[in-house]
């Protein structure tokens, strides 16, 4: 069975990202046209350029802010002139602050516990990762509503399930997701429009490579070791092993999936370390 999502028409946001720009690729090889959205422009621009190196032309970059809703509704506009109605949103953008870390793990003393963290550090974290689901999800699924197999895919993450260390408002706000995906994914059941998440396991990027890896490179950090050692595979992943997730629950294939949380984690979520 070959998954096709031909003539549909997506956005990704956060698509210059490094989970998001394989995403995206990955639509455009199952035949969607794909909308690259980010916050800085040029970045997208820059992809849609290298993906047309590769043949894959069929793109569109839009430098638009997923917390401004008036900047969504100008991208919207574009798309709608350019290639109609939006039939699937991947809500890539998101990140952590570093307001809303605790550099300690397990509370040891006042210095770098809880007490030392930021209303506004969570404020940021809850917004972007939150607000930044929401709004494209108001903006776009309006779209939605005159598709016939349109899809809502959110990026949750391993701190929704069960919260990391450190990460208190990245792991709060990525629950959050986790809640409103089930919450939208019921009241839209009668509308056509299937709401899931996926929720990756480890990956290494530029962002968090120091956390994972010493400056060798190769040497696994004491964080990057308990990982390891968490994650029944033994490895990180690659962020190509999302695609094939994100085209099927796209897909029509999966027309009576709606309102799951997929982890893609090498076993890491059903692992209780025993
Ligand atoms: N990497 C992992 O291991 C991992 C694991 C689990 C979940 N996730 C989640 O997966 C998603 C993608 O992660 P990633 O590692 O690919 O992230 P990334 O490489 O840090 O990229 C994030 C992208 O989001 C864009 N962005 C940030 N704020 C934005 C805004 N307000 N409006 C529009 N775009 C905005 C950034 O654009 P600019 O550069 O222009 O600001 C950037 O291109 C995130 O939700 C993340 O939390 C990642």
């Amino acid at each position: 069975m070959k998954l096709s999502l031909d003539n549909q028409v997506a956005v990704v946001t956060g698509a210059a990202g490094v989970l998001c720009s394989s995403l995206a690729k990955s639509l455009l090889e199952c035949g969607a046209k794909v909308v690259l959205l980010g916050r800085t422009a040029s970045k997208v621009e820059n992809l849609a350029k290298k993906f047309a190196d590769e043949g894959l032309t069929q793109t569109l970059a839009i430098g638009a802010d997923v917390l401004d809703k008036q900047s969504l509704i100008n991208a919207k506009k574009k798309i709608n002139d350019t290639w109609g109605a939006v039939s699937i949103l991947v809500n890539g953008a998101g990140g952590n602050s570093p307001g809303a870390t605790s550099p300690q793990e397990v509370m040891d003393s006042k210095e770098g516990s809880f007490f030392e963290m930021d209303l506004d550090g969570f404020d940021q974290v809850m917004k972007l990762n939150y607000n930044g689901t929401l709004l494209p999800c108001m903006v776009f699924g309006e779209d939605m509503l005159d598709c016939q197999n349109a899809s809502i895919i959110n990026i949750s993450s391993m701190s929704a399930i069960s919260p990391l260390t450190k990460v208190a408002g990245y792991s709060s706000s990525k629950a959050a997701i986790n809640n409103f995906t089930q919450w939208l994914a019921v009241h839209f059941s009668k509308k056509g429009i299937r709401v899931n998440a996926i929720a990756p396991g480890f990956f290494v990027s530029e962002q968090n490579r120091f956390l994972l890896y010493e400056e060798d490179g190769k040497t696994l950090t004491p964080r990057g070791n308990k990982i390891i050692k968490a994650t029944p595979m033994e490895q990180f992943g690659n962020p190509e092993d999302l695609n094939g997730a994100l085209a099927f629950l796209c897909s029509p294939q999966a027309r009576f999936i709606t309102g799951i949380v997929l982890p893609i984690d090498g076993g890491f979520s059903a692992y209780s370390g025993v």
